[in-house]
């Protein structure tokens, strides 16, 4: 193995989440709330890109590769996608984010294809507040999708919701109610600032230490992290099969656990969610005999990634939302 992606303050990647589209079908309200429009035609990477994207991370050390999007299941090529992640012999987990809506239908033919872990978006159990808050009337159709990732037999079903003051803070029994009896971990998300605005971020941001202190009372236990865990805190409680994991990005420290870099669907490298535009990888994308070059490149970028988000010092500018650069 070529060397391992490390950057000056002794951080490992061995995560990589890549963003296959931009596009999506809903219209979350802190995200996308009118909806995708492209400008002009959008030229995602192709197979043979992802190959070579795939193989020059495996290189370096990337071991889990999470496809974002946008919708990442709305590629024609999803599928395809997943094997050539699969076939690489570096690449020991693979997961991917979803809005659910296609979920149930091909559940089977992802698991069977490679895909490992899937997180999916419910943030609302109550089918009218979900519409509200995603803009499309699929509640059922997301639930039966769950079901059949459990069935399939993947590893691990994770569900992200997002916190939003006025909207689904009054959900959490219903939740809970919830991960009694199934195996699923769930996650509350804080929402974070994106370049949307100032105004949907003040009227919703619901502060995740809120949660933890409820959970705390309320006999759960915050599970210790193993080195390999993400930004998440998890709890667990023995008479629940599901668990709860809180995201809280503006907590203090959260940015010293980070593992993960980011390649948008154009192909751009992200340092981070927040704090740079990206840097194009795609002219060094184009053929197999590029590696050493793009490898090059990823080890000069590394060592530029900054110590923190910076999201306290209100910076969110360049990031419009989360969609374009795969959360
Ligand atoms: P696993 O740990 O692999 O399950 O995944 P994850 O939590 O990274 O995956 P997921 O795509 O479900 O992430 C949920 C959301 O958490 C992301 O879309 C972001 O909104 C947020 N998030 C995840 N990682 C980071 C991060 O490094 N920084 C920030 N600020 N937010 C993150
Ligand atoms: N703040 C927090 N989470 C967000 N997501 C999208 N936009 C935001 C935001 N502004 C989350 C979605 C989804 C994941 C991919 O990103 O809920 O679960
Ligand atoms: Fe689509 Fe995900 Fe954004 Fe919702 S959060 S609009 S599902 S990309």
């Amino acid at each position: 193995i070529m060397s391992q992606l490390q950057d000056s303050f002794g951080r490992k990647f061995h995560y990589l989440r890549m963003s296959v589209t931009d596009v999506c079908n809903f219209k979350c309200s802190y995200c996308l709330p009118d909806g995708y429009h492209p400008d002009g035609k959008p030229k995602f990477l192709s197979l043979n890109e992802i190959e070579n994207l795939v193989s020059a991370f495996g290189q370096v050390g990337t071991q889990k590769i999470r496809i974002t999007g946008g919708e990442p299941t709305l590629r024609k090529d999803f599928t395809d996608i997943i094997r050539v992640v699969a076939d690489n012999p570096h690449i020991k987990n693979i997961a991917t984010t979803t809005n659910g809506y296609r979920l149930e239908k091909h559940a089977q033919e992802w698991f069977d294809a490679g895909l490992r872990r899937i997180n999916v978006s419910v943030d609302s159990l109550d089918p009218k507040m979900f519409y509200q808050i995603t803009g499309e009337n699929k509640f059922d159709e997301v639930m039966r999708g769950i079901d059949a990732a459990l069935t399939a037999g993947f590893e691990r079903v994770k569900i992200n919701a997002v916190l939003l003051k006025g909207l689904n803070d009054k959900d959490l029994p219903r939740f809970l109610h919830w991960i009694k009896n199934t195996p699923i971990d769930l996650r509350f998300i804080e929402l974070m600032e994106t370049g949307l605005g100032r105004e949907y971020f003040e009227a919703h941001h619901l502060a995740g230490a809120d949660i933890k202190a409820q959970l705390l009372a309320d006999g759960w236990h915050l599970d210790t992290p193993s080195a390999d865990d993400g930004p998440a805190q998890n709890f667990s409680r023995s008479d629940y099969k599901g668990r709860i994991g809180l995201i809280m990005p503006y907590a203090n420290n959260f940015c010293a656990s980070c593992n993960r870099l980011r390649v948008s669907a154009k192909g751009k490298l992200h340092l981070c969610l927040f704090t740079e535009s990206g840097v194009d990888l795609r002219d060094l994308l184009q053929h197999s005999s590029q590696q050493a070059e793009l490898i090059e490149r990823l080890h000069g970028q590394l060592a530029q990634k900054k110590e923190t988000h910076y999201l306290h010092q209100g910076i969110t500018g360049v990031t419009q939302h989360l969609a374009s650069i795969g959360g």
